[in-house]
C-alpha cells in the first residue's frame, strides 16, 4: 500500500514537472536584419529618449564607465548578482535582431526573443501596464542608438535557481500581464503620475518589500524595503520623515536630489535622479506628475498643518553640540560633523542636510546612519554638487555614540538598540 502510493506520488511529481515545463515554454521569435535608421520617425526617438530617462533604463544596463546601454551593470539580489544585459542594436551581442514585438514580449511579458524567461530583475511586472505607443518609442529610441559589441557577464544565480524554465512558476504565483488603468476619480495629472511611478519608473520595486521568493508583497505597497543595504524608507503615510512630502518638496527632491525639508538622497535613489528624473529631457510636467502621485499617498494634505513648527523645532535644535559641552558625544559631533550639517536661517539649506529632518535618524533602524557615515557620498553619488567625506576611520563605538546622540537630541524617538554591532556589521558587508 504505502509503495503504491509512493508510486503514485513521484508519477504525479514527474507529470508536475513535466507540465510546469511545457507551461514555461515560449516560442522564439524570428531574427530580423537590424532595422535601418530611416524606419523610425525623429519625434517618435525623442519620445523614447525622455521614456528611457524617466525609466532609468541606463542604470542597470550600463555599467560605470562602460558604453551607454551595452549591459554589464549587476543588479545586487539576494538571490545572487544579475546582469542587464546589452540592450543596444549590436545584432550579436545586442537586440539588434529583436523585432519590435520581441521587444514588447520582453517589456511585457519577461520573455527573451529565443523564447526563454527573463528574471524578475528586469522590471518587467512593472513595464507590463506600459501603452503600445511608449513601447513603440522605446523601441525606436533603442534601435537608433549607436550599436556596441559587448557580452554580458554570466549571472551568479546558483542551480537550481538560474533554470530560467522555472520562471514560469514565479509568474503564475506573482505576475500579471496588463496595461496600466487609469482611475476614473482622480485628475489626470494623478493617473499620469501613477502611471509613471507604477510601470515606467517602477518606484515600487524598491519601495515595497518583497517576500522570499523576491517578489513584491502587494498588500504593503511603499512599506519601506531593504535594498542594497540601505533602507528605501516607506512613501506612504508611515514614510519617517518628520515632514510630510509635499508636492512641492517632491518636486524639487526628485528633481535636483536635495530637499531643504529632508534632506538629499543617496545610495541606489541616486540612479533615479541622476540617470533619470533630473535629465532636462524628462518634462517638469512628468516629475510634477509623480509627486502629485505620491505626495497624496503620503497624506501630505491632512499633515501639512504641521510643517512650520516643526522645522522652527528642528532648527532649534541645530546648533547642540557647537559650544563646548561637557558631553563626550557631543563634542564627538562638534569636532567630526557639525560644521556641515549646522543651519543657522530660518530654512535649513538643502546643502547642509538638516538631521532631525532627514529620515536617517527617523527610521526605526540606524541602517541609513550608519550606511552614510562609514561610506560618505563621493561625487558620483547623492545630490549632484552635494559632497561628504566617509567617515570608515572612525570606530564601531564611536559611530554609535553619534548615531545615539543625534537621536537622543535631535528626535523624540526611542533609542536604537544594539547600534555597535549593527555598525560592524554594515562595515564587514562593505569590505
Ligand atoms: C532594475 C534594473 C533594470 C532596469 C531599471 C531596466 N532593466 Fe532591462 N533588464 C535588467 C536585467 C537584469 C535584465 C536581464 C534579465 C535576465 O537575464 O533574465 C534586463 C533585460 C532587458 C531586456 C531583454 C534583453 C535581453 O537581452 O534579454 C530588455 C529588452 C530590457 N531589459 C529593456 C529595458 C528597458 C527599455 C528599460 C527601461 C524602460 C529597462 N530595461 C530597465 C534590468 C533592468
Ligand atoms: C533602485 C531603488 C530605488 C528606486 C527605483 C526608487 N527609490 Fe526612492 N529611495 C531608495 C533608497 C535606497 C532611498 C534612501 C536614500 C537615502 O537615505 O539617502 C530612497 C529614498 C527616497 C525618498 C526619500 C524618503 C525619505 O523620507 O527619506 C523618496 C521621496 C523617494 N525615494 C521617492 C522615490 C520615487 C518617487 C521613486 C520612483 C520615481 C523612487 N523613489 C524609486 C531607492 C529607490
Ligand atoms: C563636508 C561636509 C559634511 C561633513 C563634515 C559631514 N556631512 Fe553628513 N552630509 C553632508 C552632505 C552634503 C550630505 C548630503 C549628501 C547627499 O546625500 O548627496 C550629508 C548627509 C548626511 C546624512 C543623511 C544620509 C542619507 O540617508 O541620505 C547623515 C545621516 C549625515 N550626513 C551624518 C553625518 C555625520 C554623523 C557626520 C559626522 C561624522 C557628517 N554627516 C559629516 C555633508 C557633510
Amino acid at each position: 500500500m504505502m509503495r503504491r502510493i509512493a508510486l503514485a506520488a513521484l508519477v504525479i511529481g514527474l507529470l508536475g514537472v513535466a507540465s510546469m515545463w511545457l507551461v514555461s515554454l515560449r516560442p522564439a521569435i524570428a531574427a530580423v536584419q537590424p532595422p535601418p535608421l530611416e524606419n523610425f520617425a525623429a519625434a517618435t526617438v525623442a519620445r523614447g529618449q525622455a521614456l528611457a530617462a524617466a525609466g532609468h533604463c541606463a542604470s542597470c544596463h550600463t555599467k560605470a564607465g562602460g558604453a551607454a546601454y551595452a549591459g554589464g551593470y549587476a543588479v545586487n539580489t539576494p538571490f545572487g548578482l544579475i546582469y542587464g544585459t546589452n540592450i543596444t542594436p549590436d545584432a550579436e551581442t545586442g537586440i539588434g535582431r529583436w523585432s519590435q514585438a520581441a521587444f514588447a514580449r520582453a517589456m511585457r511579458e519577461g520573455v527573451g526573443r529565443d523564447g526563454s524567461h527573463l528574471f524578475p530583475a528586469f522590471p518587467y511586472y512593472a513595464y507590463t501596464k506600459l501603452s503600445d505607443e511608449d513601447i513603440a518609442a522605446l523601441y525606436a529610441y533603442l534601435m537608433t542608438r549607436p550599436p556596441v559589441a559587448a557580452t554580458t557577464p554570466a549571472n551568479t544565480l546558483p542551480f537550481p535557481l538560474k533554470i530560467r524554465a522555472f520562471q514560469a512558476g514565479w509568474k503564475m504565483l506573482f505576475f500579471r500581464s496588463g496595461r496600466f488603468q487609469p482611475d476614473a476619480s482622480k485628475s489626470a495629472e494623478w493617473n499620469r503620475g501613477a502611471y509613471l511611478a507604477e510601470g515606467l519608473a517602477d518606484c515600487s520595486g524598491c519601495h515595497t518589500p518583497r517576500n522570499s521568493l523576491g517578489a513584491e508583497r502587494t498588500r504593503y505597497p511603499y512599506a519601506g524595503n531593504i535594498i542594497d543595504g540601505w533602507i528605501a524608507p516607506a512613501l506612504n503615510s508611515s514614510n519617517p520623515s518628520p515632514i510630510p512630502w509635499t508636492e512641492d518638496e517632491l518636486f524639487t527632491y526628485l528633481r535636483t536630489g536635495a530637499s531643504k525639508l529632508h534632506g538629499a538622497t543617496g545610495a541606489t535613489m541616486t540612479s533615479v535622479i541622476r540617470d533619470s528624473l533630473e535629465l532636462p529631457i524628462v518634462p517638469d510636467s512628468d516629475v510634477r506628475a509623480i509627486a502629485v502621485y505620491f505626495s497624496e499617498m503620503d497624506n501630505a494634505g491632512v499633515r501639512g498643518a504641521s510643517i512650520e513648527a516643526t522645522t522652527r523645532n528642528a532648527l532649534a535644535t541645530s546648533h547642540l553640540g557647537s559650544e563646548q559641552e561637557n558631553d563626550d558625544d557631543a563634542n564627538l559631533y562638534a569636532s567630526a560633523c557639525i560644521s556641515c550639517h549646522y543651519n543657522r536661517g530660518p530654512i535649513p539649506l538643502p546643502a547642509r542636510p538638516e538631521l532631525s529632518l532627514n529620515s536617517a535618524l527617523t527610521l526605526s533602524e540606524p541602517t541609513n546612519f550608519i550606511q552614510a557615515v562609514l561610506r560618505g557620498f563621493g561625487s558620483a553619488e547623492g545630490a549632484p554638487g552635494l559632497v561628504m567625506p566617509a567617515y570608515s576611520s572612525l570606530s564601531d563605538v564611536q559611530i554609535a555614540r553619534l548615531a545615539l546622540y543625534l537621536r537622543r537630541t535631535r528626535t523624540n524617538l526611542p533609542p536604537w538598540t544594539d547600534v555597535e554591532s549593527k555598525v560592524a556589521r554594515i562595515r564587514r558587508e562593505l569590505r
